[in-house]
């Protein structure tokens, strides 16, 4: 049995624990794994394949990153070319992907990535590859799973950056605004803000009315609390308004959020009179060592992973569903974001602690 494996889309820690646990799972029925370089432009004439051996991939449990490189710009679906004038357009190559994977001889694909690469992995798994997915995002917003890996270390980042900011805040008499990541989806920024103590937290799921964040500082100030830290998912919707873009989506690309933070933090000064300070915490959030929870969720993923390709289960996402983990079918998890249910207890308990949630 030959094993590839492609890591897609932004990167997140924990990506090093899955390829180990494949390799080494693999190893030990004496099956052969290769590594597709930058997503799956190895497949299509970058930078090529590697073949992966336990002794490649000693001691990367801890560390982040992905020994294969990685791309957002991958898709081979909508390939980006450019001609002769340097203008870029999408073509579709999946085709030379279907040829380049059977002509390389492998016997299943494990592809670890977001709902884009996911949603990449269904596509040739509809064309014929035996395809078995492996959840991992930040952004947590893979429906099928009730967690991806990396997540669990992004929250922890946020959180123990949100501490910081504590002291400084108070200090100054301030309204700090911290700007996280997590697209369309707010639940870093909800997870983070509780566990740090924010007094406000804004999602994308529940557009906020600025009169209302600032009704909330305001509170704070008439009770002597003369600082307050808001946090705000960079995918986050003034009730009357746009989310901000740093840039909109071109060949190859998606849009790329970015400046509600800043957005949020002028309205406060406006309407409070309050010196008022932004910053947004970026990539810091995908780097570093992967949290415990994480490794053992990305080895426990690669591990079933392998299972699956031994029994054949192809066209499915392995799903950490506890006390399981799951194979839930591609098509239940492609296209489809998991958003933060308003009802969850999670939200719930923001709103029992007295945090304004912008509406
Ligand atoms: O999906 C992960 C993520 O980090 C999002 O939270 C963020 O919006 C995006 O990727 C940033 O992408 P890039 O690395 O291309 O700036």
């Amino acid at each position: 049995m030959r094993i590839a494996i492609s890591t897609g889309g932004g990167d997140a820690p924990g990506l090093n624990a899955v390829i180990r646990a494949i390799v080494l799972s693999a190893h030990t029925r004496g099956w052969q794994t290769y590594g597709i370089r930058r997503g799956f432009g190895g497949l299509l004439g970058e930078d090529g394949v590697v073949t992966l051996t336990p002794d490649k991939v000693r001691g990367i449990t801890h560390l982040g990153g992905t020994i294969l490189g990685t791309t957002n710009r991958g898709n081979p679906f909508r390939w980006v070319v450019k001609d002769a004038q340097g203008n870029a357009s999408e073509i579709d190559r999946s085709d030379d992907l279907v040829s380049a994977f059977q002509a390389s001889g492998f016997d299943a694909l494990i592809t670890i990535g977001g709902d884009g690469s996911l949603k990449i992995g269904y596509d040739l798994w509809k064309k014929g590859l035996p395809v078995v997915g492996v959840p991992k995002t930040i952004d947590n917003d893979v429906a099928g799973t009730l967690s991806s890996f990396g997540f669990d270390t992004a929250v922890s980042t946020a959180t123990e950056a949100i501490d910081k900011l504590h002291s400084t805040t108070e200090s100054h008499e301030r309204v700090m605004v911290v700007e996280l990541m997590g697209r369309d989806a707010g639940w870093i920024a909800l997870h983070s803000g509780l566990a740090a103590s924010a007094d406000v937290i804004l999602l994308p799921e529940i557009p906020f009315d600025i009169e209302k964040v600032t009704a909330k500082i305001k509170a704070r100030e008439a009770t002597g609390r003369h600082f307050s830290i808001v946090v705000v998912g960079e995918g986050a919707k003034p009730l009357h308004g746009e989310t901000p873009l740093v840039e909109r989506r071109s060949a190859g690309t998606v849009d790329r959020l970015g400046g509600i933070g800043s957005m949020v933090a002028m309205a406060i000064a406006e309407r409070t009179g309050k010196e008022t300070r932004s910053l947004v915490l970026g990539h810091l959030q995908r780097g570093g060592s992967p949290t415990t929870f994480d490794r053992l969720l990305g080895l426990r993923f690669g591990a079933a992973a392998v299972r699956a390709v031994g029994d054949r289960a192809f066209g499915v996402m392995i799903g950490f569903n506890p006390p399981l983990l799951t194979r839930v079918p591609l098509e239940q998890v492609v296209g489809r974001s998991k958003h933060i249910p308003l009802d969850s207890d999670t939200v719930l308990t923001a709103r029992d602690l007295g945090i304004s949630l912008g509406d």
